[in-house]
């Protein structure tokens, strides 16, 4: 099911700039990031490994590395999270978003047991002992744990990966929250139970209208479970359209290369092919796009002048040649 609930933005980046104070200038981290997500919708953020998409997500939830100098906006349900005290920076994270990471044992306190972790938001917030336990019982069967009154009684050391992850997502759920943002919650999962939790996540948000920001490196993985996907490189956004857009026609040449060195399964299906050179941090890029190095299309024009976000097809792309048509 990939249909939208409303079209109310649960989430809303405007023109967000972050920078680190490493030196007097300021080391910047992301650029003009612009990215939305609507009540009941799924968006992938996607890219290579440093181009910014932890620190993206982390925003939503004010948790910026320590000196982090931001201008822009990130509006959850209409509200600007870089202007909120600690007061409403805490209800924000108690009921508004939830974030699930990568690796569920970061999560949760191996000492406790999987009950008290379930509950301890729901009594926090008032909910009689009784009542907290019912509403746990209910969120670990929604996210298919088998015994749920056994696993109240368990320790996270007794659950494997898969179903600890499980166990996260039920808490995420708990407050019911209109957004939950999803960092590489896969990546430290086997390929059977990864896709069982991409199976979940895409359930419990069309069953719920939750909004779900899904961040990978994996494009396969966002095609999957995504309706729409933000491409980024080097701390900016450099393309975002319809999955199945993206996918056919991809108008970027970053996302054609991503595209090009997946590997798949498909019949007939070309080998994967890298893309050549590393990534760059945005700090170390060129005044003009930071791809340029490592693409086959590139024109003097690509080194000297940024290229903005323009429409293009059903989406956006900064490139100069994206209008040119040219075959990715
Ligand atoms: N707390 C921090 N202090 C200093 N630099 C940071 C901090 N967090 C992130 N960075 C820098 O910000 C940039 C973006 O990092 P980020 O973790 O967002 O990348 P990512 O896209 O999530 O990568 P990965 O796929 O490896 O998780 C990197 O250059 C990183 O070194
Ligand atoms: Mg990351």
């Amino acid at each position: 099911m990939k249909e939208q609930r409303d079209t109310t933005p649960v989430l809303d980046i405007d023109g967000l700039d972050v920078r680190l104070p490493e030196d007097r200038a300021g080391r910047p981290i992301l650029d003009g990031i612009g990215l939305r997500v609507r009540a009941g919708e799924s968006v992938g953020l996607v890219g290579e490994s440093g181009s910014g998409k932890s620190v993206a997500c982390r925003s939503v939830l004010g948790l910026l590395p320590a000196g982090a100098r931001t201008s822009g906006q990130v509006r959850v349900g209409g509200r600007d999270v870089l202007a909120m005290n600690r007061t409403e920076l805490a209800a924000l994270r108690a009921r508004q978003v939830a974030m699930v990471y990568q690796d569920p044992r970061a999560s949760v306190n191996p000492l406790r047991r999987v009950g008290d972790f379930l509950t301890e938001g729901l009594r926090a917030s008032g909910t009689p002992a009784g009542a907290a336990t019912a509403r746990a019982l209910e969120l670990l069967d929604a996210v298919g744990i088998r015994d749920p009154r056994g696993a109240l009684r368990r320790r996270p050391h007794e659950f494997s990966g898969g179903m600890l992850q499980r166990v996260v997502i039920a808490a995420a759920l708990a407050a019911e929250p209109a957004l939950i943002v999803a960092d590489e919650p896969t990546t430290a999962l086997d390929v059977t139970t990864q896709a069982e939790i991409v199976a979940l996540l895409g359930r419990l948000r069309a069953e719920r209208g939750t909004g779900l920001l899904f961040v990978t490196h994996d494009l396969e993985l966002a095609a999957s479970v995504c309706d729409r996907v933000y491409v980024m490189y080097a701390g900016r956004i450099v393309e975002t359209r319809g999955t199945d857009e993206l996918f056919d026609r991809p108008r970027h040449p970053y996302t054609a290369g991503l595209l090009a060195c997946t590997p798949s399964i498909a019949a007939g299906a070309p080998s994967p092919r890298p893309i050549p050179g590393r990534p760059v941090s945005l700090a170390e890029s060129p005044p003009g796009c930071a791809f340029v190095a490592r693409c086959a299309h590139a024109v003097p024009r690509c080194s000297e002048e940024k290229p903005v976000l323009t429409r293009h097809g059903d989406g956006l792309a900064a490139c100069h040649r994206a209008a040119e048509g040219i075959t990715l």
